[in-house]
């Protein structure tokens, strides 16, 4: 059914507070879960407030953190979340680096200790908004095999990068370094199909078409794809001092215990480097370029990272408001804080 944004908004915030989070930081991620439906970007919206309010209940997410800033050097500091929710602590993390960068070109942000922190553009796009170039990469739980491996080691590790144009244009790019998401299998599953050749292996590390028989997933481009994921881990894992590699936690393993997971955000002022005028109006000519590239057979024309979010959210407002499947919207309207289980769940045997 269609959701009008702001109730589906206030539908997961009042659910994120009935669990016992503080206004504010149940507004930020109700916000950051709209951000990403209303741009269809479902697997990471309103289907997520359930695991959530799960975690909470379980004692896996501080509802009261006790998080802390510190201001490492001129441009850099860590912001560590007491295992608190992964959202707000990231737009904290973003506030911080674009403060550092008004001042001195640039700041680097190491948000440590905290849980999911969702779509990770978003944070990109605050800096774009700011009028600087954000970059964000954040660690999620072992579920892909390194390049040659036949078990999983790294995460789905996504990488974002969004700048600003001279014009209401925002380029917003983000994605995760594997071939598919988890949810794709998931989905292939629940309907009885089978999946493309090269998105998931078995317990050998053998390509596999029938989703009951994946053991992990496969980075995108073979071994370049890993170093991608490899560097995301390096940049917001080992760096950070939180656990890397195959010892993150898992999302559904232990819903009692806090994730420790590590995320980091950069912002990068244009006016340290070429101008911000200049940068914004070189980017502008950029995209107008692009979009003037002849489009290749079954194409309509060439994109531009963000540019189909933006045509998304400009349909949801139009149609008035968000699809939203029945089952989760009758959950949302309920007092039950979560209906289904996600506690240690192994996502492969389900
Ligand atoms: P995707 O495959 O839907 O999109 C990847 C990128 O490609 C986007 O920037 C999009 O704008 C661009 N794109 C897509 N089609 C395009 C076209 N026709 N022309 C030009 N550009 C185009 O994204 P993916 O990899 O499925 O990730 C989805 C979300 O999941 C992201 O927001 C990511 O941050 C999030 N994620 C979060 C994780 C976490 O643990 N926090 C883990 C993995 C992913």
């Amino acid at each position: 059914m269609l959701v009008p944004r702001e109730e589906l908004k206030e539908l997961m915030k009042r659910k994120f507070m009935a669990a016992g989070m503080h206004d504010d930081d149940a507004d930020a991620q109700a916000e950051v879960l709209t951000w990403s439906s209303e741009r269809g970007l479902h697997s990471h919206g309103e289907v997520r407030v359930e695991y959530y309010t799960e975690r909470i209940s379980k004692g896996g997410m501080t509802v009261d953190p006790q998080w802390t800033w510190t201001q490492t050097g001129p441009c850099t500091g860590i912001l560590d979340g007491d295992n608190g929710c992964g959202y707000p602590m990231a737009i904290r993390g973003m506030e911080k680096a674009i403060e550092l960068a008004k001042e001195s070109g640039i700041g680097v942000v190491g948000v440590a200790n905290v849980s999911h922190t969702g779509a990770i553009g978003y944070y990109t796009e605050m800096a774009a908004k700011a009028g600087m170039i954000g970059l964000s990469c954040t660690q999620s739980d072992p579920m892909v095999i390194p390049y040659g491996g036949a078990e999983p080691f790294y995460g789905t590790n996504p990488i974002a990068l969004a700048a600003p144009t001279a014009d209401e244009r925002i380029v917003s790019f983000d994605m995760a370094t594997t071939v598919q998401a988890w949810g794709k299998i998931l989905d292939a599953k629940s309907a009885g199909r089978s999946i493309p050749e090269g998105w998931a292996v078995d317990e050998d590390g053998l390509p596999v078409t029938d989703p009951k028989l994946v053991n992990a997933l496969v980075a995108i481009a073979g071994p370049k794809g890993y170093g991608l994921m490899m560097m995301v881990d390096i940049l917001s894992g080992v760096l950070l001092g939180v656990p890397a590699g195959k010892n993150v936690s898992s999302m559904y393993h232990d819903l009692s215990e806090g994730r420790r997971l590590g995320h980091l955000n950069v912002a990068i002022n244009p006016e340290f480097f070429c101008g911000d005028a200049a940068f914004r109006a070189h980017m502008s000519e950029v995209l107008d370029e692009l979009g003037a590239v002849k489009p290749g057979v079954g194409f309509d024309k060439v994109y531009y990272p963000g540019e189909r979010a933006q045509m998304r959210i400009k349909a949801t407002a139009e149609a008035g408001g968000i699809e939203v499947v029945d089952d989760i919207y009758d959950y949302l309207v309920s007092d039950d804080l979560y209906r289904r289980s996600w506690d240690h769940k192994n996502r492969f045997a389900e």
